[in-house]
């Protein structure tokens, strides 16, 4: 990518692994923005993250909610505050990183998107003839700079691995950078608690990523491995779809919105990051 533009892209923090993904006395070789980097733990525990050129630089690390985070700028702004993780109870499942042949933020925009549960993880995440989008509201909340998409509702033959039958799910979306979202979910076994599935999305180049996933949910009776292979399941009903979306970058250009059947959070998307001047993995 140049380094000239997209500001936006350069000066976040993105994800490049999960944390078990780069074990002591281990290196990883991965790729972000257009750049190959190298990110290494000590065998005290310490990570570090240099750029695989240019003089070996040494990039800022951070480690969170389960993820390493590095930044190939300045940035800006710490990570999403995410305080669900602290709270008593509830259960983190990373699913690790899943290649995707598509831009990065057709994975966000897909993430979005509620129209597709029935066609696209049929009988699961919802099923024919339930297939309307009721109406809810979406908003940009300054100053964190995050879109959020409030009183979603959905029926759902099978909202997650704990639900033991169909039920409307109340639903919240919530995207924190370019790359970054999270769906807050009725908890099938916790009333008034939500669940939490969240992509961070690994940029790796303009037409390729990786997507780590997960999951921070209240649930006592399903294994890790269960929770894990449900969302495996899913996720790869979406990469099937992605991966054949063409073009494969986002279009940002308002004309083109006329041409295609986004929903309205889709459209917010499009027009923040277009506010934003991104460029990595758009048609501008
Ligand atoms: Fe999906």
């Amino acid at each position: 990518m140049t380094r000239s533009g997209d500001r936006a892209a350069l000066n976040g923090w993105q994800v490049i692994g999960r944390i078990e993904d780069i074990p002591p006395g281990r290196t990883r070789s991965t790729r972000l923005l257009g750049q190959d980097i190298i990110a290494r733990r000590d065998p005290g525990g310490t990570v570090s993250v240099t750029e695989a050129d240019n003089g070996n630089r040494s990039l800022p690390v951070q480690e969170r909610y389960g993820h390493v985070w590095t930044s190939l700028g300045t940035p800006e702004r710490d990570l999403l505050d995410m305080p669900e993780f602290a709270e008593e109870g509830r259960r983190l499942i990373t699913c690790g990183g899943i290649t995707v042949r598509t831009s990065p933020l057709r994975i966000v925009e897909n993430f979005l998107d509620l129209a597709h549960f029935p066609y696209v993880h049929t009988d699961i995440l919802g099923a024919e003839p339930q297939t309307g989008v009721e109406d809810y509201k979406v908003e940009v909340r300054q100053p964190e700079d995050e879109i959020w998409a409030t009183e979603c509702r959905f029926f759902q033959p099978q909202a997650a691995k704990s639900a033991s039958g169909g039920q409307i799910s109340d639903y919240m979306y919530r995207v924190t950078s370019p790359f970054v979202t999270i769906l807050y979910k009725t908890c099938p076994i916790r009333d008034g608690m939500w669940d939490l599935i969240g992509l961070f999305v690994q940029p790796m180049d303009e037409e390729i990523c990786d997507v780590h996933s997960f999951v921070l949910v209240f649930d006592e009776a399903n294994s890790d491995e269960a929770m894990l292979h449900f969302q495996q399941m899913i996720f790869l009903q979406d990469r099937s779809i992605l991966e054949n979306q063409l073009p494969a970058r986002l279009p940002l250009n308002p004309r083109d919105e006329c041409a295609i059947t986004a929903d309205r959070t889709s459209l917010v998307y499009r027009r923040w990051l277009r506010d934003k001047g991104l460029s990595f993995g758009a048609i501008p």
